[in-house]
């Protein structure tokens, strides 16, 4: 794999495919870092952009080595989803790896994190997992929970971190990793934004370009959902609402309110505003924190 352009700054990350290499790749990577190091770990599905980048730079303050997983993972996608045309980009996202200081990146194939097919035995994500993206994609956190359940095994991290911008799935493997006794720290960063507000998302470059501007309506109408905040539950719903009705681009699936894990929104206080819509054929999704009530005139 090439390297950068500035010889020197950039160290290729080592890759393997394989569980055997995987353990004695770990044993490498950790050794480079001394006794006291943690491996801090992201798992990803490739189709890296900048937002991957954050999350890169974020576990390394947390840990070293820092190990990146790279795996388009089946079970989490419905029959009708996008399985087969999800983007595989791996020698540009080992580039990015290289480029962000990854020490170790395991790409898999299906049958190495898979081996006696589709599991039997998975992770229940509870009833976080039947509500907002649950609804749409019925199996999709019972997918997500059993294959980062799977990693954290394989690669027995001290750290993980996970975005924002996925927000229920930071929620779900909180708890699952809570529930569980899992022994590794779940690190969520903030969601990372093109200059008009849209999320990167590796699903943006399905987006013809009348879409892509009818796509920014998402946080759009999440930032007047934030601005409403100290005018309370009822004005948040109903800024946000107004917002996404003005873009006949966007169908609405959910636009919701909730308390930070989820569970019912408080009358005042932290929230979570949360947003899914279909923009032409691609879903998008979104979310930002609110402070509602008089708290948030502060
Ligand atoms: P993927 O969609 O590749 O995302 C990997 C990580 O990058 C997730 O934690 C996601 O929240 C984060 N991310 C994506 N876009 C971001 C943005 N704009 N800003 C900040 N972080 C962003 O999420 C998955 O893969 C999978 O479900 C996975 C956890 C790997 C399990 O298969």
């Amino acid at each position: 794999m090439a390297t950068s352009k500035a010889p020197g700054t950039v160290v290729e990350p080592r890759v393997v495919t394989r569980r055997d290499q995987l353990e004695e790749a770990l044993g490498d990577v950790a050794g480079r870092h001394g006794p006291t190091s943690r491996t801090a770990f992201v798992p990803t599905m490739g189709a890296l952009h900048a937002g991957h980048g954050a999350l890169l730079d974020e576990a390394r303050r947390y840990g070293e080595p820092v190990v990146v997983s790279i795996f388009v993972n089946p079970t989490q996608f419905g029959p009708a989803e996008d399985l087969s045309r999800y983007p595989r980009t791996l020698a540009a996202d080992l580039e990015l790896c290289g480029r962000h200081g990854v020490d170790l990146v395991f790409a898999p194939d299906v049958d190495v994190v898979y081996p006696d097919g589709p599991p039997q035995v998975g992770v229940d994500p509870g009833p976080g997992g039947q509500i907002l993206e649950g609804v749409s994609r019925p199996g999709h956190f019972y997918g997500v929970l059993t294959v980062v359940a799977k990693l954290f095994e394989l690669i027995r991290p001290g750290v993980a971190v996970f975005g924002e911008k996925d927000y229920q799935q930071l929620v779900l493997v909180r708890r699952m990793v809570g529930d569980l006794c899992m022994p590794v720290e779940v690190v969520g960063a903030p969601t990372v934004r093109e200059n008009d507000g849209l999320a990167l998302s590796s699903r943006n470059r399905y987006l013809a370009p009348d879409e892509r501007r009818a796509a920014v309506v998402l946080s759009v109408a999440l930032r007047a959902g934030v601005a409403a905040g100290p005018q309370g539950p009822d004005a948040v719903l109903a800024a946000a609402a107004d917002v996404l009705a003005g873009e006949p681009m966007a169908a609405l699936d959910y636009l919701a309110l909730r308390d930070v894990d989820l569970g019912q929104a408080p009358a005042t206080g932290r929230a979570r505003l949360l947003v899914a819509a279909k923009v032409g054929g691609t879903r998008l999704i979104d979310n930002a924190a609110v402070t509602l009530g008089e708290a948030g005139a502060q």
